[in-house]
């Protein structure tokens, strides 16, 4: 459209510019142009936290926060969570089409080919001290995966790159179980490759003694749903870490160590194990009303509560919802539940959240299923992670080939001193009490 444009005029010159908008955006390099005279930087904007800036294109994955839609590769989140399985969802972000029988059959033997990890990685693993956190430990053995293929380095080699990525989808799995057995001091379990993605995972954690582990199809049904809801959520704290390392062509097992880094913050991923803590420190119905006074006093939050994209209800929460009953006719009610069924209901009718449109998103209800499965809920932002690092992956690939990217470098507003001379150590002392 050629009406496509933006007239700005800078009252302190007078003077008119005309920027072109496109997809609902302007550049920021565009006011650059915009300037008071000639030793004038040019005009930037100011956007702590990424409030309103788009930092990327991307043709991943859709989220429309006012009407509660999220969407991969144009597919209902809904609907990959009745009709895929986790590889198929995890297929679909990386190549932007769902698999064929055939494509499918491969890209499954090619992650499960990967799952097995090198046995000096075993024990860099061990080496952790028997009560270290499983978010501490995955992502320092995803960091030292670096250090085993040197390889990685060869990032623009789409070969080596499509190789990094099945083996880093294979083997998340299988260091998530090795921290999940090395806290409760159990011998780790080899992976078995002959059980899919989620059966594999669950036999590598609950394994005991039996020969073959038979994994409850209910359990791993649930544990796929949840992975594909968790597998990708556009530009999150933790992708923009993704990116952001990422851009300046670091490997991607060291680029994906400090997404792990990012999502293990209890503002991100971090929020399931805080959802939990938060209803034990609840304990009971009766309690909930002094609860939410703190939270609407400023004195706390309700974990599990707010975003900042959607503002309607998380569609993951939803189907999560579902899920749990699923979940429960097997392992039995999780009392959590009534707790938090209260506390949501409570808070969607009080003025302060509806005023905030603060709703439940998909950490609030995730641990309660996962704790019910038999997890700590220190293993709760680990179950987030493996399948989150499929997305980190697709758009880690999509930025290498986007030649819009650059390393990522912020500006910024500086605010401190004027330039001054240093004053020797003596005087120092002194001239602080004379400007005092
Ligand atoms: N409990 C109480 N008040 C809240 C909450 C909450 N969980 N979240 C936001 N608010 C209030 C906040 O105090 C502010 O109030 P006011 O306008 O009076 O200052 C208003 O709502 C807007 O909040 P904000 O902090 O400006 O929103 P944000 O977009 O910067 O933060 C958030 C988003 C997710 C970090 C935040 O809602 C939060 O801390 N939630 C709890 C942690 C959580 O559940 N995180 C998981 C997010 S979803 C999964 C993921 O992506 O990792």
């Amino acid at each position: 459209m050629d009406n496509e444009t933006l007239t700005i005029t800078d009252n302190r010159t007078d003077q008119t510019y005309t920027v072109p908008i496109s997809r609902g955006t302007i550049r920021a390099m565009d006011l650059r142009q915009i300037k008071t005279g000639a030793d004038d930087f040019g005009l930037m904007t100011y956007d702590p936290a990424f409030m309103n800036t788009a930092s990327c294109q991307s043709a991943i994955t859709y989220l429309d926060g006012d009407k509660g839609i999220l969407r991969y590769r144009g597919y209902p989140i809904e609907q990959l969570a009745e009709n895929c399985t986790f590889l198929e969802v995890a297929y679909l972000l990386l190549n932007g089409e769902l698999p064929t029988e055939d494509e499918l059959g491969s890209w499954n033997r090619e992650v499960l080919r990967h799952t097995m990890i090198h046995e000096k990685l075993k024990k860099v693993m061990e080496g952790f001290n028997y009560d270290a956190h499983p978010m501490g430990m995955l992502m320092g053995a995803v960091a030292a995966l670096s250090t085993f293929y040197p390889d990685a380095r060869n990032i623009f080699d789409p070969a080596s790159r499509n190789e990094q990525i099945s083996r880093l989808i294979g083997k998340m799995p299988t260091i998530a179980a090795y921290a999940y057995r090395h806290r409760l001091g159990l011998p780790y379990v080899y992976p078995d490759p002959e059980l899919c993605y989620t059966k594999n995972y669950m036999n590598m954690l609950w394994k005991r003694t039996e020969p073959k582990y038979a994994a409850n199809p209910v359990i791993a049904h649930a544990l796929e749903v949840l992975f594909i809801l968790h597998a990708d959520h556009e530009q999150n704290c933790s992708t923009n870490t993704m990116r952001a390392v990422g851009s300046s062509h670091a490997d991607p097992y060291a680029t994906t160590a400090a997404a792990i880094a990012a999502l293990w913050g209890p503002l991100h991923g971090g929020a399931n194990e805080e959802v939990l803590r938060m209803l034990d420190e609840i304990g009971k119905v009766s309690e909930i009303p002094g609860f939410i006074a703190q939270v609407k006093d400023g004195k706390r939050k309700l974990m599990g509560f707010g975003h900042r994209v959607y503002k309607n209800y998380d569609p993951r929460a939803r189907i999560i919802k579902r899920v749990a009953e699923q979940v429960f006719e097997v392992t039995g009610r999780n009392p959590k539940l009534d707790i938090a069924l209260e506390l949501e209901k409570i808070a969607l009718s009080d003025e302060y959240f509806i005023k905030r449109k603060l709703y439940p998103n998909v950490d609030f209800y995730s641990g309660i299923i996962y704790q019910a499965m038999g997890f700590t809920p220190d293993q709760f932002t680990v179950l987030f992670a493996i399948p989150r690092t499929v997305g980190w992956l697709a758009q880690w690939q999509e930025l290498l080939g986007d030649a819009d990217q650059k390393i990522a470098r912020p500006r910024q507003v500086y605010i401190g001193q004027d330039a001054r001379d240093v004053v020797p150590f003596a005087q120092r002392g002194k001239l602080q009490t004379v400007t005092a």
